[in-house]
């Protein structure tokens, strides 16, 4: 039988267009996503969080660490990576890119067998060409993506449930 991995990054507090959430958009959606189809979950966090909690610094801090190409460490990692087929990747849009945070993720497994399903929340700039960012770093074999506002994950759950589903049955889920 086949094992999935949904795996996130996603932050609280002050996020676009929602204010100070408890719950991160992508967070959301990884949720639904893990409950429809059966698969483990796991977010990806940084080992030291010092991004600030309001939105304005935070989307100055990440851009200055993609500009600088940083890799923050991350804490612990997913346990027998090599046992899952397909990963649903998912992330906010930050600067039309993944979190840094993601790509320190991203460099440090082997993906060479695997199917990558990317899934992106955003305000406005939908998927912008994350899915190619994580076929160049991977080489993972890629899935049709699925994007959604992070206002609609937040604040439409039943909504935001309907699209993640219609999108999981054309990947075959
Ligand atoms: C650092 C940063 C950069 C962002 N850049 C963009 C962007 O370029 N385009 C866009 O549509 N939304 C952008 N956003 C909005 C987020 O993609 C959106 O709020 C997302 O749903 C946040 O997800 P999260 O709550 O899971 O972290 C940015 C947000 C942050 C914090």
């Amino acid at each position: 039988m086949s094992k999935n991995l949904v795996v996130y990054f996603s932050r609280t507090h002050e996020q676009y267009g929602v204010g100070n959430i408890a719950e991160g958009n992508t967070a959301v959606l990884a949720k639904i996503i893990a409950d429809k189809t059966g698969a483990d979950i796991f977010e990806v966090r940084l080992k030291n969080d010092n991004y600030p909690t309001s939105y304005t610094p935070l989307t100055e801090i990440a851009l200055k660490e993609k500009k600088a190409g940083a890799r923050p460490e991350i804490m612990a990692d997913v346990e027998n990576f090599a046992d899952y087929d397909t990963v649903f990747l998912g992330t906010p849009n930050w600067w039309a890119d993944l979190p840094m945070a993601l790509y320190t993720f991203m460099e440090a497994h082997d993906w060479s067998a695997k199917k990558v399903a990317p899934f992106v929340t955003h305000e406005g700039s939908g998927l912008s060409t994350i899915p190619s960012k994580i076929k160049a770093v991977t080489g993972a074999e890629m899935l049709e993506g699925f994007e959604l506002y992070g206002h609609i994950a937040q604040n439409e759950r039943e909504k935001a449930e309907e699209k993640v589903v219609k999108w999981l049955e054309k990947l075959k889920f």
